[in-house]
């Protein structure tokens, strides 16, 4: 269920192996390969792509980065990342990585459904669940060994599970992030997250000559109501004289509004459907670990239908939830410390306090930079 990165790898994956998918999809095919969201790999990620054997343009256009900055009060503080480490990041647009699996998927001959209708999950913990849809105007039934439900937050896929069968952890942050992606060199050279007293912003970008960039908003703030005028002049007060001043801008290619939100679905099983990605967990973007969470479930459900289909036998099935939400939670708790140390709150002084000794801790202690950045390249699969 679903065309995002996670279906699409899973998928990918499983043809390797001689496994048959079909992925039902609810929005257009083009829709789903112009959405922008996610820009930086962990390498962890970027091995599972490889495995796919979709890694291609990845390996030649993106682009290896050694360190990210973190701003506050007026400076910039480097986190070495490689020499705290030994691993680097790569940037590499979700577009261009659902790019290359939508390619891989059409040269492999394997089944996609796009702008699928009514999706219906039956039978799910029976040993032959069943799904139907309507497509292109008439209703289809298929039926499988398993599903995969990698359709997103507000897929089909959770809701089919029973509430009394699920556990739900949820933290809603009172403000979203506007992006603003543009055809400009970024004066930039590794990703900058900063704090500052008018709000987070983070300067980003996809290639040599396109930035990305976010600002901490309202939430009842509308992409309307930014001009691109606006969104630069912000954009320059918050990132600081120094880069302020070298900002150029262009016309916006895309401008859209994001909500922050930290969600964990739990377990990842019911029956003979698997949750994966989105479909499970939310983490708020300021880690950077959405897109990577989802390729590392999806290396776990892959490594557990292998051995299903390999050995014959329901253990690694079983195993596949505790697995995969191990990871997940370390990574949810990141996601939320990385924004709770570099946005503005409402709240009090003491709050405010414990923010500002953080991040004084994080610029003189070589530990804390080497914890940031040990959980920043992404934690061991
Ligand atoms: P998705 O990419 O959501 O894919 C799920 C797919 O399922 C979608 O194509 C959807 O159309 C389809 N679907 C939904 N319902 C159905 C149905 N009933 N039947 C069939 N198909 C269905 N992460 C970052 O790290 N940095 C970012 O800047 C960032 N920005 C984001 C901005 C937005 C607006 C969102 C929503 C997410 C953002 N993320 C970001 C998170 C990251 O993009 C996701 O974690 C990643 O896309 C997860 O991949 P996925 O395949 O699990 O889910
Ligand atoms: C992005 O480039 O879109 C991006 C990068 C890092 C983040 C979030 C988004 O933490």
């Amino acid at each position: 269920m679903g065309a995002g990165p996670a279906g699409l790898l899973l998928g990918q994956l499983l043809h390797k192996e001689g496994v048959d998918t079909l992925i039902l999809e609810r929005r257009s095919a083009q829709y789903v390969a112009g959405r922008v969201r996610a820009g930086v790999l962990e390498p962890g990620t970027v091995g599972v792509l490889e495995r796919a054997g979709v890694a291609g343009r990845l390996r030649a256009e993106g682009l290896t980065h050694d360190g990210v900055e973190i701003g506050f009060r007026g400076r910039r503080h480097r986190i070495a990342l490689k020499a705290l480490t030994g691993k680097s990041v790569t940037v590499y647009g979700q577009t261009e990585v659902t790019r290359d699996l939508m390619e891989a998927r059409a040269a492999a001959g394997a089944p996609s459904f796009y702008e699928v209708e009514d999706v219906q999950l039956h039978e799910i913990t029976g040993a032959r669940p069943r799904v139907t849809y309507r497509h292109a105007g008439s209703t289809h039934e298929v039926d499988c060994d398993f599903i995969a439900g990698c359709d997103g937050f507000h897929g089909v896929s959770r809701r089919s599970i029973p509430a009394a069968a699920l556990s739900i952890c949820e933290r809603v942050y009172p403000f979203g992030w506007l992006g603003v992606l543009a055809d400009v060199p970024p004066p930039w050279e590794e990703l900058i997250y900063a704090n500052s007293e008018r709000g987070f912003a983070l300067a980003s970008l996809r290639s040599p000559t396109r930035v990305r960039c976010y600002l901490q908003c309202s939430l009842e703030d509308r992409v309307e109501q930014w001009s691109d005028g606006q969104f630069w002049d912000e954009f320059r007060l918050r990132m600081g004289e120094e880069i302020g001043a070298r900002v150029q801008t262009a016309p916006s290619l895309e401008k859209s509004f994001a909500p922050l939100r930290s969600f964990v679905a739990e377990p990842l099983r019911y029956g003979r459907l698997f949750l994966a990605g989105d479909a499970a967990h939310i983490v708020p973007p300021t880690g950077a670990k959405g897109l990577n969470l989802a390729v590392s479930d999806v290396h776990y459900l892959y490594e557990a239908l292998c051995g299903f289909y390999g050995e014959a036998s329901e253990r690694s099935l079983a195993e596949y939830s505790d697995r995969a939400l191990r990871r997940i939670w370390r990574a949810e708790r990141f996601s939320w410390w990385m924004t709770r140390q570099l946005h503005r709150f409402p709240g009090d002084e003491f709050d405010a306090r414990l923010q500002q000794t953080e991040l004084e801790y994080l610029f003189e202690s070589q530990t804390a930079q080497a914890n940031l950045a040990e959980n920043y390249v992404g934690l061991p699969l």
